[in-house]
């Protein structure tokens, strides 16, 4: 029976283009693993959006003199065309700023204040006297209290992960005037973590599949205790809090933007016509994944947990295989600096699989990983062009020349030979696939691409096709079959090429209807005029 698993990713927010650093630590890996599930049989379900809300986005529009739903429009539409380019395969992409993801949120609060794992309470919040407004989050900058670094915002310190409350800052400033705010009191509202705080910690002791850092991180988190947190903000800019009294507030941005899970599940089924299809997708056995950076592992291994076991009715999920990040010639990636790669950018000037390919040969997995332009060219130079790439055009084009474009009949030696490797290899990259451990499934791959080059180079069939027909004719079929199933294994990282190369080797169907299996190409079916897969990068 084929499975159910939802690929749930990060949320990126509508204020600015995407760069390679955000593929490499979420996008990508979740569009290999959802494309892998497919092609296995199983039901997938892909969701995500633009995070439209909060303080990231209303900076960015103070700063441009726009409004945020302008941003948030702007910054939607292109993340869609990335997708498409990038052919990141979303079941379902939309956005914060909906009418449904509206609803779900408020019905989401009201179930937990119900319950009682919300609460109201009175804070203290940083106000500045001069600009008259308080100042949540990313409009308050400082010290942090617990790594000492000097950049830390009001939400998050970017240097030791840590989610943080604007008054926790040390010497902090307000981002309009730069002068020291004061402390004021206002009224929010509460989510009491410390409730789940034991089955947060059960639960997550079980967890014997998730990768080291993540457990590791999220159990350093739950040892220092859970304090209740605030999950409203005095902005103008969110989800309204669904209660009278409360309309110059509203939600958090992350309290909110979690539950985009949910909607988008939700919003996906209803588009379908099937307003309770969403419902298999959030109940046992369905397995669900959540592909985000290390900057959220807290968010997605404790907050959204714990939200989901105060509504009781909801699965936890099975894995977030978290990423570390990737950093861009050595230095960290830095938005503000623009010290990164945009992708808009980079797609113009090269195509896709190149980059899916350099990027998940460098998944930052387990540490940190580095993008060098010397490295991506010598990937595709070396790796994809002269290797994969020169497998299938010079099989391809030896198939053409010698056997009338047809796959040559005869005997199954080297095809045989091919086939236990091919099997053992498929066998392989499935276990790491289904693990989520691309980096390394990606080199089994390629070290099967070098298995070929070599039976080519061994068997020299331009010398056969001169001393014994039938034993180049063997070899080309061998050939063939292997080609043919590193296009099945290739085909989750290289969608492009993957496809391309199914036409060439003279199908006329879906690719993805084939499954997960090595199949031989039958005697006498005829192939098209090869094309090399892959272009070579000058200096
Ligand atoms: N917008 C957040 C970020 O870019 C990620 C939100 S993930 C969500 O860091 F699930 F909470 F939406
Ligand atoms: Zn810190």
């Amino acid at each position: 029976m084929a499975d159910r698993v939802l690929v749930c990713v990060a949320w990126p927010y509508a204020n600015g283009s995407l760069h390679v650093g955000q593929l490499a630590g979420a996008y990508l890996p979740a569009d290999i693993f959802a494309r892998f599930h497919r092609l296995v049989g199983n039901e997938v379900l892909m969701v995500s959006g633009s995070d439209d809300h909060g303080t990231p986005t209303t900076v960015r529009a103070e700063q441009e003199g726009r409004s945020p739903r302008e941003v948030t429009d702007q910054y939607n539409a292109e993340f869609k065309e990335t997708w498409k380019q990038l052919g990141i395969q979303f079941d379902i992409f939309t956005r914060t700023g909906t009418d449904n993801h509206r609803e779900v949120a408020q019905d989401f609060f009201l179930r937990l204040l119900d319950s009682g794992h919300i609460t109201k309470g009175t804070m203290q919040a940083l106000y500045c006297p001069k600009d008259n407004r308080f100042l949540p989050d990313r409009y308050v900058e400082g010290t942090c209290p617990r790594c000492g670094f000097d950049g830390a915002r009001g939400d998050q310190c970017d240097n030791c992960g840590h989610p943080l409350d604007a008054t926790d800052l040390i010497s902090p400033k307000c981002r309009f005037c730069g002068q020291q705010p004061v402390v004021r009191d206002t009224e929010h509202f509460f989510l009491q973590l410390g409730h789940f705080q034991q089955r947060l910690k059960d639960w997550v002791a079980r967890q014997t599949h998730w990768r080291p850092q993540v457990a590791s991180f999220t159990r350093g988190f739950l040892e220092q205790g859970l304090q209740a947190r605030a999950i409203t903000r005095d902005i103008e800019w969110g989800v309204p809090i669904p209660l009278s009294g409360f309309e110059t507030k509203r939600i958090y941005v992350w309290f909110e933007a979690c539950i985009g899970y949910l909607s988008s599940t939700i919003e996906w089924s209803a588009a379908h016509g099937d307003p309770e299809g969403w419902k298999p997708w959030w109940s046992q056995p369905t397995k669900s994944y959540y592909f985000i950076g290390k900057d959220n592992i807290v968010f997605h291994t404790i907050i959204w947990p714990a939200m989901l076991m105060g509504r009781g009715d909801l699965t936890l999920p099975t894995d977030v295989p978290a990423n570390e990040y990737l950093n861009l010639e050595g230095a960290k990636v830095s938005t503000s600096r623009n010290w990164a790669i945009w992708v808009p950018e980079f797609l113009q000037r090269y195509d896709p699989d190149p980059l899916r390919y350099m990027l998940a040969a460098n998944m930052p997995e387990t540490r940190d990983a580095d993008f060098t332009w010397e490295e991506f060219r010598r990937r595709n130079n070396d790796e994809l062009v002269a290797s994969w790439g020169n497998l299938v055009h010079r099989t391809l084009t030896f198939t053409v020349r010698n056997f009338g474009g047809k796959v040559p009949d005869g005997g199954n030696e080297v095809t045989e030979i091919v086939e236990a490797r091919a099997v053992e290899t498929l066998a392989t990259v499935r276990e790491m696939l289904e693990g989520c451990h691309f980096k390394n499934a990606l080199r089994e791959i390629m070290a099967l691409s070098q298995f070929g080059n070599k039976v080519l180079d061994d068997r020299a069939p331009w010398r056969q096709i001169h001393e014994d027909r039938a034993a180049c004719a063997d070899t080309v079929r061998g050939l063939l079959t292997l080609i043919n199933a590193l296009k099945v294994m290739t085909y989750p990282f290289l969608p492009f090429s993957a496809d391309a190369l199914h036409g060439l080797l003279g199908y006329s169907d879906d690719l993805l209807a084939r499954g997960w299996t090595l199949q031989r190409l039958e005697s006498g079916t005829p192939l098209p005029t090869p094309q090399p897969l892959f272009k070579k990068i000058e200096e």
